[in-house]
């Protein structure tokens, strides 16, 4: 998975872009882009739209924080459905996202449904106090947990922030650390690093370098706020035929010295940890 599009969960016709759009993943937002008379109908909506079986992306649903009552009727109306995964926003430990593990796992048996089936996949950098929880998420393992997002806007507005970026347009020292510990945090449960949106959406190049800049520090997917950002994201994001090749060397120097621990290709010491970066850029190629 490369690329997840927020979708505002009220608006029919962006969930129809949404599922025609190239996206490896829809988010049906119910949360902050639907209005709070909105919601009841938002829901109805997603519940129609997962139900309808019209998408060949994975199709996550957003819901509320756990700290509104809205959270619990969200999932009350989607569960039935069968979303492949709840994004949950505003998470502030391993704990929030073990109680929605034990809601989902209620509703399921409620609806007939496969057991443990659904997965999570939480924002984990939405506020001052989640920064602290980022340790919390491995111990016990939370088996649904699919991986993690950062996000910096939220975190900017709970900071009291006037912005999350520098002069030079890039993220200021706080905002590196949250997407530096959401990595870390992703890396210690097994969880996929997703990265955060580029609300620029107006800037292709801004988003590509962005982009780039996350696969390169481990993120395996990015979101987006518009259909014009999938393109730029799911490129990023794929292994170019350079990169194969130079994985299929790395994996063939190994497979041709069983039993060594390092090898050399072209004049560079390789080791353990870069047969396993190799096998992630196979693992990326056969993906997208
Ligand atoms: N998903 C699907 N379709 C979208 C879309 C999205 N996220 N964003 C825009 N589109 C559609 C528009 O509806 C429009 O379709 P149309 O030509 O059939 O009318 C087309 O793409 C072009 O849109 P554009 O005019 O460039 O943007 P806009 O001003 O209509 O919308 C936003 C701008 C930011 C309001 C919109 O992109 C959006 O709603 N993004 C998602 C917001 C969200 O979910 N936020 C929460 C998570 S951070
Ligand atoms: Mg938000």
């Amino acid at each position: 998975m490369r690329s997840l599009l927020f979708v505002p969960g009220d608006d029919e016709r962006k969930i129809a872009k949404g599922l025609a759009s190239a996206a490896d993943a829809l988010i049906l937002d119910l949360e902050d882009a639907v209005a709070p008379q909105r919601k009841a109908a938002a829901r109805e909506l997603c519940a129609a739209t997962l139900a309808s079986g019209n998408a060949r992306m994975k199709l996550f649903v957003r819901i509320n924080a756990l700290d509104t009552p809205a959270a619990l009727l969200d999932l009350a109306a989607v569960v039935k459905a069968r979303p492949f995964g709840i994004m949950l926003p505003k998470c502030r430990s391993g704990e929030d996202a073990r109680l929605v593990s034990h809601y989902l796992t209620a509703l399921e048996a409620r609806d007939g449904l496969p057991a443990s089936d659904i997965r999570i996949l939480p924002i984990v950098t939405e506020t001052g106090g989640s920064m602290f929880g980022l340790g919390s998420y491995d111990n016990p393992p939370i088996p649904r947990l699919y991986g993690m997002l950062w996000g910096g806007e939220d975190l900017a507005a709970d900071l009291g922030a006037i912005t999350n970026r520098d002069e030079d347009g890039r993220y200021a020292a706080p905002y590196l650390l949250a997407r530096s510990l959401c990595l870390f945090a992703a890396a210690a449960s097994s969880a996929i690093a997703v990265d955060a949106v580029y609300t620029n959406f107006r800037d292709p190049a801004g988003l590509k370098q962005e982009a780039i800049a996350g696969l390169r520090s481990g993120f395996s997917a990015k979101a987006a706020i518009h259909p014009d950002q999938i393109s730029v994201i799911n490129e990023a994001f794929t292994p170019t035929a350079a990169d194969i090749e130079a994985a299929q060397q790395v994996i063939a120097a190994f497979d041709a010295s069983p039993g060594a621990g390092v090898v050399s290709v072209g004049g560079k010491m390789l080791d353990r940890p870069h047969y396993r970066t190799a096998q992630r850029v196979l693992a990326r190629a056969a993906g997208a």
